[in-house]
């Protein structure tokens, strides 16, 4: 099993250019079910969760062709299987956003229950809800939801709770339901807004998306298009959190800084100096790192997937911060691990407690998942020593090519087997 070792201690500093989102490519690379005509779609970022986004799609019968410019065209003209087995929902809980798609235009779906996963319960009730309400019907065998549906038809669905897949999974249900639906309570997520504009650049007709209020006029069918994937504001507020720690001077290039408000507005708080521009943000520091106080919630609040990176940047500022979790019920296990490093965490509930410590040291610590991976780098970063960090499977499901990045940066990290 592969590993990272890093030598902690080294500032980072320098340029680095930011890859298309992962939970944008996802659902975008799902709307190619929508049409038979081809789409293209650029910035396709080289993860493991793409790789096997392409072999679900691959096993339905989509055609794919990969360039080596990070493009994709799909052809959905033969799907000859319309369905998410097991051994891929498992490793990847996103591949339920074939459901919508496969109802829309097949008529038909067969997707495997996700069941728990390591952050939490995560159910689909608000996906199946939707998709009733737009006239299938839902089935259960063996641990499998069968979806079957003449043509979806449009009503007004009003989501029990923000969700941003189950959003993704009716709006694209509904691009080719017959009439109007109404999504309110959806979520706002900027991929949301890119697979909106996927969507319409396929001939949907969708009004809101970036609101809490999307509208989408049924058409009778979508056809090709080309989409570029926009960039991933995660992996970009994961280098800027790295960048802070280490007390570095970094430029992330090629990102969207309009979508990371709350994380820039928390890393001023930290006390580092940020200037962006259209498509660029720096960062140096300025005076002594400070913890800070957050809490997680739908965008455009903090988002949940910089919880546990911001945990790592607390764990060596100077105070105590409060990290309030919101979204997921079991998002701390990075905790036990930061702990092995010298960190001072209590968590009680969905509540974090960091106190900041003058120097973590080096060890061997496990990845428990894709971002709790992240914070475990980050902190490896800082400390005194080598850390080793187990699994890190996790961390290549998410994070194109992390290692040769931070190297870049002047980070001392290696991969070994
Ligand atoms: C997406 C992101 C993930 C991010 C999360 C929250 C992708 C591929 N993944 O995941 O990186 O951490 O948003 O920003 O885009 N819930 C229900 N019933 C449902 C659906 C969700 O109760 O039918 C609950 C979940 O258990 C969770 C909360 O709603 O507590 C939010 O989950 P959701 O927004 O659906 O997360 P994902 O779309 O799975």
């Amino acid at each position: 099993m592969e590993k990272l070792a890093i030598d902690g201690g080294a500032p980072l500093n320098g340029e680095v250019a930011i890859s298309g989102a992962k939970n944008a490519a996802l659902p975008i690379l799902c709307a190619g079910l929508l049409t038979a005509e081809a789409l293209h779609i650029g910035n396709v970022p080289h993860l493991r969760d793409v790789t096997t986004m392409l072999s679900l799609l691959g096993q339905m019968g989509m055609s794919i062709s990969v360039n080596e410019k990070l493009g994709v065209e799909l052809r959905a003209a033969n799907i000859h299987h319309p369905e998410a087995p097991y051994e891929m929902v498992k490793t990847m809980r996103a591949s339920v956003l074939v459901l919508g798609p496969l109802a829309a235009r097949f008529g038909e779906a067969r997707v495997s229950l996700p069941g728990g996963c390591a952050i939490g319960l995560r159910p689909v009730d608000q996906h199946l809800k939707g998709l009733q309400a737009m006239g299938a019907t839902i089935t259960m065998d063996h641990g499998y939801m069968i979806v079957r549906a003449p043509r979806l038809k449009g009503v007004r669905i009003c989501m029990d709770l923000v969700t941003v897949t189950g959003t993704e999974n009716l709006m694209m249900a509904a691009t080719l339901a017959e009439g109007e639906t109404v999504i309110e309570n959806a979520a706002r997520e900027p991929e949301i807004t890119d697979l909106a504009a996927c969507l319409t650049a396929m001939g949907a007709n969708i009004q809101g998306a970036g609101s809490d209020k999307i509208t989408i006029q049924g058409v009778a069918k979508l056809h090709g298009a080309h989409h570029r994937v926009m960039p991933d504001r995660i992996e970009t507020g994961t280098f800027l959190v790295a960048a802070a720690v280490t007390r570095g001077n970094v430029r992330v290039t090629g990102a969207r800084p309009t979508t990371l408000d709350a994380v820039l507005d928390k890393l001023r708080e930290a006390g580092v100096k940020i200037e962006s521009g259209d498509d660029w943000i720096s960062i140096a520091p300025n005076g002594k790192l400070q913890s800070v106080n957050l809490r997680t919630a739908p965008y455009p609040a903090f988002p949940t997937d910089m919880q546990a990176q911001f945990v790592a940047l607390n764990s060596v500022a100077d105070g105590t911060g409060v990290v309030n979790e919101t979204i997921f019920e079991n998002r701390f296990m990075h905790v036990q691990e930061l702990r092995r490093l010298g960190a001072d965490i209590e968590v009680e509930g969905n509540t974090a407690i960091v106190k900041g410590v003058p120097h973590l040291d080096g060890a061997t610590v496990m990845a428990t998942d894709l971002r709790a991976s992240a914070s475990l780098v980050i902190a490896g970063l800082v400390a005194r020593g080598t850390t080793i960090v187990d699994r890190i499977y996790h961390l290549d499901r998410g994070y194109e090519a992390i290692e040769e990045k931070l190297s870049r940066l002047g980070a001392r990290i290696r991969r070994v087997s």
